[in-house]
């Protein structure tokens, strides 16, 4: 059913979702590695295709900057597209002296700053976490490319330009990175019943200093983009 957001008819959407928060990345996406793809979607820019991936119809949408956002956009996908999982595919900015710049980053779970569980009537403190077996085919399908990754906890904050040392306690308990997504997608796929993981790429180091080469952090996407194709084909797969 289109909705205020997504002007998709049923079932023009596949069961399986990747969503970038750049609109322009999912239309590379559908672009580069998808046949036959088709634009459902370009209500306020935020576009979204169906295409075929080795067979399988996946879909690629844009899902925006930020909790919010992430938040309108996977529960219309779920409640509304009968989608059952969403792959988000995003940058993060490292925070672990245990990432660097264009690694790879299976998020386990996400904390937040954001007060998005308290706005979903949640008493006390959730704990948004990634869908087992779908993580556990995005480690597979990394490993069958060859691709390294780390798997562990990320940070989802609501706020970009942050006060200095604002994450300095989330490093000191091991979080990798932080981003603006994943706890709101977990959150979501969780009130839906439904299927979630977040595959991050390493965009920035807020403690490393120094900056990848371009084209390390473009082969960063390539591979967190192959890994999310390769999960999706195995998807329903259990
Ligand atoms: N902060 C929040 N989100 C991000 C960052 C960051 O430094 N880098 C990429 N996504």
């Amino acid at each position: 059913m289109p909705t205020p957001h997504n002007a998709a008819k049923p079932g023009e959407i596949a069961e399986t979702v990747l969503m970038p928060g750049d609109p322009l990345r999912a239309r590379f996406i559908a672009e580069t590695y998808l046949e036959s793809a088709r634009e459902y979607n370009s209500v306020r820019g935020m576009l979204g295709y169906t295409g075929l991936y080795k067979g399988r119809r996946v879909s690629v949408q844009g899902g925006g900057m930020g909790i919010p956002s992430m938040g309108i956009y996977a529960w219309e996908l779920f409640a509304f597209y009968d989608v059952e999982t969403i792959i988000r595919v995003g940058t993060a900015g490292g925070l672990s002296d245990g990432v660097a710049m264009g690694d790879v980053i299976l998020a386990l779970s996400a904390s937040t700053d954001s007060n998005f569980q308290s706005g979903m009537g949640l008493r006390g403190h959730a704990a948004p976490s990634a869908d087992f077996g779908l993580l556990e085919r995005a480690a597979s399908a990394a490993r069958g490319l060859g691709f390294g990754f780390k798997a562990g906890h990320v940070l989802s904050t609501d706020v970009f330009y942050s006060a200095p040392g604002a994450y300095d306690s989330w490093r000191a308990i091991g979080a990798l990175a932080v981003e603006m997504e994943t706890t709101g997608l977990y959150l979501t796929a969780a009130k839906a019943g439904k299927k979630a993981v977040a595959i991050l790429t390493v965009s920035d180091h807020l403690y490393a200093g120094g900056s990848a080469p371009p084209e390390e952090r473009e082969r960063g996407y390539t591979r967190m983009m192959e890994i999310a194709l390769e999960t999706a084909v195995n998807e329903g797969s259990d």
